[in-house]
Parts: structure tokens; sequence; C-alpha cells
């Protein structure tokens, strides 16, 4: 791996290349292309959770709880992931927070990015409270482009929104900035209702005799910021606004994947922007992938975490195992995340699904099942396989539930979580393979009947907090014998079949704790396994991601 340089910052100038430089495999653009011919060319990477301000929309008071320091990614492995990512085919890296300049490698880190060849730019968002201090040095080690967060022009209300002081230090950071030659600055101002809408037209104003670019942002609604829900002002409102103040106020021509919707005051030096996410969103367009300061891959901001490149960098993934990661990732990217529902406060207004949800935790084998079996009979609602239910006599029914699991390593269970096992999906032919093996009992135990099985049913779950395969086998039939042993050799086959999968990867695997959890029906009466048996697995502390505290949008 190629080391980052630490504190060459300090005696670089702008732009320095360094002659060892190996030189890029040109990238054919397939790993960062989705299955909806998006290429994802631009890379947000946080470096912290951490801010020094604590905007009502995004913390509360106290903070959010913060990853601890061991779980975080370090500059290296920083570096290492831009790395993968530039010979990919992203050229811009964008650095957020929480507060990117709390982090005191900062300058080592951009110094290290634009060594890259490749990338062509490395930008930062920040509040701008420390820019007066840290951007001198921080354009020394390359810093290209600075977006700076102001939703006031009057020092008392910064002091409400972001609960601390510091409205000053704000306004001398962006014109330091423009001093240093960033141009534009783009200003990010979020607009709420009864805070800033009367300010929309002074943050024009700003634009007359400074180069800078003030991007209204809608107001997002995320679960778990306080703000209510109905601060929303939308774009055509805000338009309506600033058209009122200036007629001629005209729109500018946009990149394909802007995010903001350009106009400008003829005559005005800078320029405005509308970032439309809940109005009109840009989805169809979208280019961005992120990385989490704990280095979790987002395909999108509104979903869910995809996977954990900084668990896979630790488990010594090779660069290829972390390439293919990451492809997989972007290509389980959904087309939008946004269906139009009628809110109170904006009728017709696209409203973020995963907003109002989270649910975007869909593992890739159900994804794929669900696209293409949905005409299939046998399936269960998850579009997974299961037997049809044939049981017409419930008074003679006979039910058996079992359990196995497969104790794996963490690259096996890396693998199927990507559903990167050579041989295929494990967990789903783990599930066929037990309900084949359910009903071939009898050719299998020697002295059990050949009973006629009414349903079956087996569910392989991934445990990946201990890296375990959990199995359950549900078997019914109406007749005189019981299914207990169907449902044993259901959950001890698919158990197997997780081995057969997995041994190429490690012969480590252990089937272990097969077991009959319960048993209805039949001269015997019932069974039920003692109460730990059941509730053990459901105990379990929820991983980190569960709890993740909102931390703004990356
Ligand atoms: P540029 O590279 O200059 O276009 O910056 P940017 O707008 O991508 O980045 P910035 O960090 O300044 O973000 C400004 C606003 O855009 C923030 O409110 C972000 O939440 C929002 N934003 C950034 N990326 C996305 C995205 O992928 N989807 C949506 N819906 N909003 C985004
Ligand atoms: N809605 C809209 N924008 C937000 N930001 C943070 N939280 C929200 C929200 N709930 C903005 C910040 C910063 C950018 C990265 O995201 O103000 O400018
Ligand atoms: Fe900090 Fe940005 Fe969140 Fe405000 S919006 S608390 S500046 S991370």
């Amino acid at each position: 791996m190629h080391k980052p340089v630490r504190n060459a910052w300090k005696f670089c100038r702008r732009h320095l290349s360094v002659g060892t430089q190996p030189k890029p495999v040109l990238s054919t653009k397939e790993t960062l292309t989705d299955l909806f011919g998006r290429y994802h060319n631009y890379l947000r990477i946080s470096l912290t959770e951490r801010c020094n301000l604590r905007c009502q929309y995004c913390m509360p008071e106290e903070g959010v709880k913060l990853t601890e320091k061991p779980h975080l990614l370090t500059t290296d492995e920083v570096i290492k992931i831009a790395r993968l990512f530039v010979k990919e085919g992203v050229d811009k890296i964008r650095l957020t927070g929480g507060e990117p300049t709390v982090r005191k490698d900062l300058p080592d880190i951009i110094y290290n990015l634009k060594q890259i060849e490749g990338l062509k730019t490395v930008a930062m968002t920040t509040n701008g409270l420390v820019l007066t201090k840290q951007l001198v040095a921080l354009q020394k080690a390359g810093l290209d482009i600075v977006n700076v967060s102001l939703d006031t022009l009057v020092a008392e209300k910064y002091e409400k929104i972001t609960r601390r002081k510091g409205w000053n230090r704000v306004m001398m950071g962006i014109d330091l900035a423009l001093q240093l030659g960033y141009n534009p600055v783009k200003v990010n101002c979020v607009v709420m209702k009864d805070f800033n809408e009367n300010e929309i037209v002074d943050f024009v104003r700003l634009t007359k005799d400074r180069s800078v670019d003030v991007r209204f942002i809608e107001y997002m609604p995320f679960t778990g910021n306080k703000w209510e829900v109905n601060k929303l002002i939308p774009y055509k409102s805000m338009l309506g606004m600033i058209q009122a103040e200036w007629p001629d106020f005209q729109p500018l021509k946009n990149a394909p994947n802007d995010t903001s919707k350009a106009w400008k005051v003829p005559g005005y030096k800078g320029q405005v922007g509308f970032i439309t996410s809940m109005s009109e969103h840009f989805c169809g367009t979208c280019n961005r992938v992120r990385i989490t300061a704990d280095g979790n891959l987002k395909v999108c901001l509104f979903g869910n975490t995809e996977i954990s490149l900084r668990d896979a960098i630790r488990s010594k993934c090779s660069d290829d195992d972390l390439t293919a990661l990451i492809s997989a990732a972007v290509k389980r990217k959904k087309k939008q995340h946004a269906e139009t529902r009628k809110t109170p406060f904006m009728p017709n207004l696209t409203y973020h699904n995963s907003i109002l949800s989270h649910l975007y935790s869909q593992k890739p084998f159900q994804y794929t099942q669900r696209m293409y079996c949905t005409k299939l009979t046998h399936t269960d609602d998850q579009g997974k396989v299961a037997m049809v239910d044939t049981g017409e006599k419930p008074e003679t029914t006979r039910i058996a539930v079992a359990t196995a699991t497969v104790q794996l390593n963490s690259e096996i269970t890396l693998l199927i979580r990507e559903n990167l096992i050579k041989k295929g999906d494990v967990l789903t032919i783990a599930e066929i393979a037990g309900i084949m093996s359910a009903k071939n009992t009898s050719s299998i135990v020697p002295l059990c009947h050949n009973i006629p099985l009414s349903h079956v049913q087996v569910k392989a779950k991934l445990k990946e907090e201990t890296c375990e395969v959990h199995i359950t086998s549900s078997v019914r039939c109406d007749g005189k014998t019981g299914v207990e042993m169907e449902a044993l050799v259901a959950a001890s086959t698919a158990a197997l079949t997780v081995y057969d999968m997995c041994k190429a990867v490690s012969k480590g695997i252990v089937i272990k704790e097969v077991k009959l959890l319960s048993k209805s029906g039949g001269k015997s009466g019932d069974y039920h396994a003692p109460e730990e048996i059941h509730v053990r697995d459901f105990n379990r502390k929820p991983t980190r991601n569960q709890w993740l505290p909102f931390v703004g949008p990356v």
C-alpha cells in the first residue's frame, strides 16, 4: 500500500505531484456503474461524526453518541479507500462530517488525496467556524473547493439555530476563502419556515459583489432531527419570493450531475442555486457514493448502510475483493428513493420513502429474487422459496420446528452478506436443500415412515455480529405420525449445504446446536425446548448500524 506522508503538506506547494506514483490503470467504469446506467465518479467521505456546532435540524443539544475512535477510519484507511475508488473512476472527492475541520489529520488527508493520480478535485463542506485559522494550511495541502454552511445573516439567529456563537467568524471565513481565490465559494443555506425565509432576499443580495454561489436547500425532515416537519419551504415558493424582488432573475444552464438548479440576478457577480431534494429529487442523475466516518459505504444519502469497507480492509480482503464488494453495493442502488405521497403541508410533494421509514436494508438475494420471481407460485411474500400449504384438516395437524447453527469466520460472513460466494447464493440454496431433504427423510433415516408433508418452510439467516448462519425449519403434516425427524433433517441438511458452499473459503466451519425447538400434535403430547433456547438469539445487542445516530446528510 502507498503509505500516506505525515505532515508533508507543511513543506509542499499546491498541486505538487510525486514522481514515483504508479500509472493508473484505466477504469472500465463497470465497477461504479449501477443497473440504471448511472456512473458514480463523485465520492463523499465523512471524516468524523463530531461537530463544533449543534444545528437544531441536525443534532440534539447534547450531541450524538459517537463511534469509538478505534472504529473510525484511520488516515491510512481513508487514503486506501480513496485510492480504490479513484482506480475505478472517481475523479472528485468531497470531505464532509460532522465537521471535517475538527479532525486533526485533515491537512494530511488532503495532501495525500492530492497525490492520487486520476483524482482531479478535492473539496470540503464545512460550517466555516475555523476557516480563518485553517484555510491557508488546507489550501497549501491542496484543497480545491470549499462549501460553507450558513443559514442566517443575523448573528443572534445564528446562535439560535446552531446553539453556538460564531457568525462573525463564519463570515470572515467566507471572505478569506474568496481572497484566497476560491471561486465560487458555495454557501449552503437550509431554508426553514418561520426561521430564515425572510432572509432569502438578503442572501441573494450577498451575490451582488461577491463570487459566492448561495444555494438554498430544502429542509429535509430526517427521522431523528427534532426540527418540525412542516419547516419545509419548497423551491417554487423561494423562487417566487426572489422574483418579486428581481423580476429578471434568470435560470442558468446546469451540468448533468448538479444537485442544484442554478439562477442569477443579471449583473451580479455571484449566483444562486436551489437544492430541491424534497420537491424535485435528482436521483436520475445521481453520481455520488458515500463513506461514513466508520467506513461504511452508502450508495444513497437516504439509504441505509450498505457494507463496511473498514471491516473488509481489516479482515485483509484483497483489493480485488474490495472492488467486488463496492461493485455489488453499487449494483444494488435503487432507481430512486422516492414515492409520491400527499403530505399535510404540501399536496403532491415527492416525499422520500426512506425519510419516512428507513427501509432499505434488503439483502441482495432477496432483492434479485423479488425482481425476477414474482410470478412463481412457490414463493412466500419475500419472494423466497416456500412449499405450497396443502393442509386441510387442522385437528390432525402435527408441527415440528428445529434449528441448527453454522459457525463461520468473518471473511465468509462478509462474502455471504454480499452474495459473493463463488458457488452461488448460500442462504437461498441452503433453504431449498432443507426443503428437499425434509421430503426425503424416510430414505435417509432408516426407521422413519414416508409421510406426505403438507408444508415445509426453511429459513437461513445470517447473524453478522456472531458470524453465524441460523437455520430454522418448520414442517407440518396431517397424518398418523409426527414430523420431528423431518424438521431435524431439514435443518441439518441446510447447515451441511452452507458448509458445502463455503468450504472452499475455509474448512474451519462448525455445524452446532442441531435441535428440536418444538413439536405439537400426536399421542406423546407437545414439546417445547427450554426458554433460553428460544430467546437467546433475539436478545443479542443490536449492531451499531441499528443505533447509528443521525449526523447530518454527509
Ligand atoms: P457540489 O459538489 O458543489 O455540487 O456540492 P454538493 O452540493 O454535492 O455538496 P454539499 O456538501 O455542499 O451539499 C449541499 C446539499 O446537497 C446538502 O444539503 C446535502 O445534503 C445535499 N446533497 C448532497 N448530496 C446529495 C445527494 O446525493 N442527494 C441529495 N438528495 N442531496 C444531496
Ligand atoms: N436538511 C437540509 N440540509 C441539511 N443539512 C444538514 N441537515 C440538513 C437537513 N435536515 C445541510 C447542512 C450542510 C449540508 C452538508 O447539509 O446545512 O450545508
Ligand atoms: Fe455540524 Fe453541519 Fe450538523 Fe450543523 S449541520 S451540527 S454544522 S454537522
